[in-house]
């Protein structure tokens, strides 16, 4: 299992590499929109600043144009990249093409059906869009126990993304995601209880340790 960042932020990439429980950083082309510099600057930073893998999303709409951004992606990331491949005809013909020799995954996958496509097509990862797909289809959580079962056995794993909650993030986990992606302020949650802080506190009121 790993746990990425969801963003193009290298501040915040900074701040999870401190942590050392974030494997890899995750990005979209919104996400790529909010960084003050042009794509290829911030894809060198990010790659930088983490040891894991990072994921770039396609956006060019034609094959040829897919494929030449497709290794473009690579020549900048390096053996750390995995495409984002959308959930398309045209984008399962691209994985199919391409996963030979980069990374890739499918994202924005909305049904089990995609999932079996998208690893027949060669990826190694199937990116469900879990709160997104509450909001479409009404079970986001469903979704990903139904992509786990079609996917049972094979070599393509699940990375949950779009997670609004902590409890989403663990119910995705239950449901058989084998990654998550989550935003900063996400990560931040997922690390932290009330309870934990008032038990420490406890603890620190009359307790004694080594200092
Ligand atoms: C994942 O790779 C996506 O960037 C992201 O999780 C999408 O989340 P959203 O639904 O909040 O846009």
């Amino acid at each position: 299992m790993a746990i990425y960042l969801d963003s193009a932020i290298a501040s915040e990439a900074k701040v999870v590499k401190l942590w050392g429980w974030v494997k890899g950083i995750t990005t979209n082309p919104t996400l790529l929109s909010q960084s003050d510099t042009p794509p290829e600057t911030t894809l060198k930073n990010l790659v930088a600043l983490t040891s894991g893998p990072l994921y770039y999303q396609l956006v060019a709409s034609d094959k040829a144009g897919m494929l030449a951004e497709g290794r473009k992606a690579f020549e900048i990331i390096g053996s750390q990249t995995i495409l984002k491949i959308p959930a398309t005809p045209l984008g399962f013909e691209v994985v199919a093409s391409l996963s030979p020799e980069i990374t890739c995954s499918v994202t924005a996958i909305y049904s089990a059906a995609q999932a079996a496509v998208a690893r027949e097509a060669g990826a190694k990862i199937a990116i469900a869009y879990v709160n997104r797909a509450t909001r479409l289809l009404g079970d986001g959580i469903a979704l990903v126990r139904d992509m786990a079962s079609v996917l049972k056995g094979s070599d393509t794993e699940i990375l949950a993304a779009s997670i609004k909650s902590p409890e989403e993030a663990a119910a995705s986990l239950q449901a058989g995601a084998h990654h998550l992606t989550l935003p900063l302020a996400m990560l931040q949650a997922i690390a932290t209880h009330e309870f934990s802080q008032k038990t420490v506190e406890e603890f620190a009121k009359g307790g004694i340790g080594l200092r």
